[in-house]
């Protein structure tokens, strides 16, 4: 790949150094588009929900024009987080710790104790922080700044977009899945750039495509993954998966039945899109430290299969589920569990991403040549390059 950078590279360090994981907050998850959630998550005014991007806790909300918007999730007087978890205010938001009040636009409507205590007040400079908000169809994405742009970040894929409807009575959501793996995001994030691994890896699970058969597009903040392994056409799926899926009769999506969008859509730092004819899912990355990412994933079906074959995982079938926290880890997996024969891409990914991160901790880690070609690691250039630029700004 022909880019200035393309000679510099992360160095093994960039895994999983406190002052990288530092200028990476700042410079990349706190300046940064993440999906956030549908704009049905949000059914009535006063419905909020909480979620932190970089260092920043945010709030997402309807406010009193039925408007969904961004503020930050932290109080005017002296900063305390004021919401947890997601939820429905009745009318106002209020901080438990002195009991300051905002209304759901972000104002700053009361202070107790305000003669006494507040005199010359000037409320109207106190108002929660605002973000932005943007969305792609049902999707609602956020960024913990304010004014910015979404339609200049997301329009270089308005012509390649999934034709999935979200809103259709015959989709259906699973229960939401979170990952916490033991390894640096960017490790996961290039786990899923690329395409050399496909092959090998995941002989048994995706069965491929070779690098000759995969075609990854770069369009702006944004990568597309097609699967060439049946001759010309463009698939979202690799051609194992599709033949055992359609020998298996499950249903598709009718709207998405014809190829032509993407299967992985990465959208740059931390959203991957990921759309077939017989299923739908985003998934966010959330950087927990310089060596842990959550994964949080959504995933869609037709409803009336969600017990059935395409939805064959329920939570406590995937290995490392654990009831008491929600949560999905290795740490869970029994000591003769095998990663390689679960039968799933994803815990293969989980095993092998975190044995790298344990492999780039040594101190005699050095990176070596990379697989030439956008489907095998030409993409993690691109992807290497975006992160030194966005932390070197
Ligand atoms: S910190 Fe919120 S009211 Fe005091
Ligand atoms: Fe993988």
């Amino acid at each position: 790949m022909n880019t200035s950078l393309s000679a510099a590279r992360l160095k093994p360090s960039d895994y999983y150094s406190v002052e990288q994981h530092d200028a990476e907050m700042s410079g990349i998850w706190e300046s940064s588009w993440i999906f956030a959630g549908l704009k049905a998550d949000f059914p009535a005014i006063g419905s909020y929900k909480t979620c932190q991007l970089g260092r920043h806790p945010l709030i997402l909300l309807k406010n009193n024009k039925g408007e969904l918007h961004v503020l930050h999730n932290v109080c005017r007087h002296r900063s305390t987080e004021i919401l947890e978890g997601t939820g429905q205010l009745s009318k106002n938001i209020t901080c438990p710790y002195h009991r300051w009040t905002y209304n759901l636009e972000g104002d700053l409507l009361a202070v107790p104790d305000a003669a006494t205590c507040f005199q010359g007040l000037d409320r109207s400079q106190l108002g929660l922080k605002a973000g932005s908000i943007g969305f792609i169809g049902e999707l609602v994405f956020i960024h913990p700044e304010p004014d910015q742009n979404f339609d200049k970040w997301a329009e270089p894929l308005k012509d390649q977009l999934w034709p999935h409807d979200l809103l259709s009575p015959k989709m259906g959501e699973a229960e939401p899945i979170t990952y916490d793996i033991k390894c640096n995001w960017k490790v996961f994030a290039e786990n899923a750039l690329d395409g050399y691994h496909l092959a090998h890896l995941h002989s048994e699970t995706l069965g491929g495509p070779r690098p000759a058969q995969n075609k990854w597009v770069p369009k702006g903040d944004h990568m597309m993954w097609y699967a060439t392994d049946d001759g010309q056409i463009l698939h979202s799926l690799p051609a194992q998966v599709r033949k055992s899926l359609e020998n298996s009769r499950a249903t598709k999506f009718k709207e998405a039945e014809t190829p032509g969008y993407a299967g992985v859509y990465f959208m740059y730092p931390g959203t991957l899109v990921v759309p077939t004819p017989y299923s739908f899912s985003v998934t966010t990355f959330h950087p927990l430290s310089p060596t842990k990412v959550r994964l949080r994933v959504r995933n869609w079906f037709p409803k009336t299969l969600l017990t059935g074959l395409q939805s064959d995982y329920t939570l406590k079938d995937i290995p490392g589920y654990d009831p008491n926290t929600l949560i999905v880890s290795s740490d869970h997996w029994g000591t003769d569990f095998d990663p390689q024969k679960s039968d799933d891409f994803q815990t293969e990914d989980v095993w092998i991403t975190e044995k790298m991160q344990r492999g780039l901790m040594s101190p005699n880690a050095q990176i070596g040549p990379l697989a030439q070609g956008m489907g095998a690691e030409d993409p993690l250039i691109w992807f290497q390059n975006k992160i030194m630029i966005s932390c070197h700004q």
